[in-house]
């Protein structure tokens, strides 16, 4: 990893498998849950260590509301306590903490810890972690399209001037770089709703492993792994 340019500017993960851990342990789904938050922490740590400058996290997609009531509430109860608690450690390494998705749709107790851990990070630098939270690609597409059709119709922009730049600052992701390097867990070859513009040019590395079982070794693996390929932009 001694080649800066080699190293991912922005990783973007796809945890998956907490549930899949958790059953062929014979635990609750919401174990699964907690021991990924771990595997969070450590992938946080290996994020610096490297020099990546952006972790994005799909923590909870639009579609995850239609699971069992008590799986959500264990779900932001995790996330209520991973923001409480790591809040600390976040500061102490210097660790910007930003979200994206439908954020309004997040019970209004979740919603105040979330915002209070991103205003006492918000001068953080070296690192940015983003939550995906509610978040589901094709609804974050749909609205940008509907704020630039309104400015249109309002005569604020000519349809003509509407490019990928002013299309991309649409989205919530505006300002932070695309991921260069996608991580998936569990085996599955899916992008699920995930950062569907913004993936265009990501290298994929996917691992057969659970989600849980991830640990630093596997995001050092991954980076690795993305430094051998080479990346064309669709050029030759
Ligand atoms: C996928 O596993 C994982 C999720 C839906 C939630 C991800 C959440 C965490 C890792 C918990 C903590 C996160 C933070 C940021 C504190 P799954 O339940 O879909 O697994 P399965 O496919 O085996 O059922």
């Amino acid at each position: 990893m001694s080649d800066s340019s080699s190293i991912p500017r922005h990783i973007a993960i796809i945890m998956d498998g907490n549930g899949r851990w958790a059953k062929e342990r014979g635990l609750p789904r919401r174990a699964g849950h907690r021991a990924g938050a771990e595997s969070v922490r450590e992938c946080v740590e290996a994020c610096k260590e490297l020099g990546v400058e952006y972790l994005t996290l799909y923590a909870f997609s639009s579609e995850n509301w239609n699971r069992p009531a008590a799986e959500v509430t264990a779900l932001m109860a995790l996330l209520e306590r991973f923001l409480e608690e790591k809040a600390d450690e976040l500061m102490k390494q210097d660790v910007k903490l930003q979200a994206i998705g439908h954020l309004d749709r997040l019970p209004d107790r979740t919603r105040a810890k979330l915002n209070a851990a991103i205003e006492r990070t918000a001068q953080n630098g070296s690192l940015t972690l983003v939550l995906a939270l509610s978040y589901g690609s094709r609804e974050e597409l749909v609205e940008a399209a509907r704020s630039l059709a309104t400015d249109a119709a309002a005569g604020k922009i000519d349809p003509a001037d509407i490019d990928g730049d002013l299309f991309a600052s649409r989205l919530y992701t505006a300002g932070i770089p695309d991921p260069d390097l996608l991580i998936r867990t569990s085996g599955e070859l899916r992008v699920s709703n995930f950062l569907l513009w913004q993936i265009s040019y990501a290298e994929i590395v996917i691992f057969k492993k659970f989600w849980p079982d991830f640990h630093q070794a596997d995001l050092f693996e991954a980076a690795k792994e993305y430094a051998r390929r080479h990346r064309r932009f669709g050029a030759l």
